[in-house]
């Protein structure tokens, strides 16, 4: 089994300089999804190929599988999709410093590590910090997607994102497949796994609801 990656190391407050997502895709006026946790990119290889109307950024803080998805990309000609090395904490943050104009469409966080020791639970991604800054870079009606095989992360995860107020739950039946950044129901590696083994699959949806003040 692998090492979790601490994100809390010091090591992983360097982070890659971020781009202005406008420069990095051909058509920077379609929509933008993020995963973030990306692993490999295997699932945003394939989504960018089967979804030409999206463009695609993956983050991903294990720098090997980074730096290899880069190089795939660079022999390929795929144009709607961009990976990030790093903690996506601090690209978040980086982000609202350097672009604050910055938004994404849609965001997915797909089997992200549990850190299972309560000693360990402040490295898991989703945060309260985090999801506020998060926030900050979706536009309202944007939607959160979430999926884990484990049932306390997702309990966690689902607390953490409803606490906030600033995401609404959406009823995942009557959500329009045709509008979303994976129509065509592609799995994640982890996801594909999950399957094999027989897991309970976990999921939510949310929607980052305007705020009224
Ligand atoms: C269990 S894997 C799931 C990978 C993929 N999303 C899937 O569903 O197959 C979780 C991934 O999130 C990455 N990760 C964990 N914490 C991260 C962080 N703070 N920033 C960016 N990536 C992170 C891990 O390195 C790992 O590749």
């Amino acid at each position: 089994m692998r090492q979790h990656v601490n994100p809390l190391s010091k090591y992983f407050q360097e982070i890659e300089s971020i781009p202005q997502i406008d420069q990095i895709f051909k058509y920077p006026n379609l929509p933008t999804h993020l995963d973030i946790g990306c692993a490999s990119g295997k699932f945003l290889f394939q989504l960018a190929e089967h979804n030409k109307n999206w463009n695609y950024l993956g983050i991903e803080i294990r720098e090997k599988l980074i730096n290899n998805a880069k190089c795939k990309l660079n022999k390929e000609e795929i144009d709607n999709l961009y990976f990030i090395f790093g903690n996506a904490d601090n690209l978040l943050k980086n982000w609202i410093h350097k672009y604050p104009d910055q938004s994404f469409n849609s965001v997915s966080i797909n089997f992200p590590d549990p850190w299972f020791k309560k000693k360990h639970h402040k490295r898991r991604i989703i945060q309260a910090e985090f999801l506020n800054k998060l926030a900050l870079l979706m536009t309202t009606d944007s939607l959160l997607f979430i999926k884990s095989d484990v049932e306390d992360l997702f309990k966690y995860m689902d607390s953490a994102i409803s606490n906030t107020l600033i995401f609404e739950k959406v009823n995942n039946k009557n959500k329009n497949p045709k509008g979303i950044y994976n129509p065509s129901r592609i799995k994640t590696e982890r996801e594909k796994y999950a399957i094999s083994k027989n897991f309970t699959i976990h999921e939510s949806t949310y929607k980052k609801i305007s705020i009224i003040v």
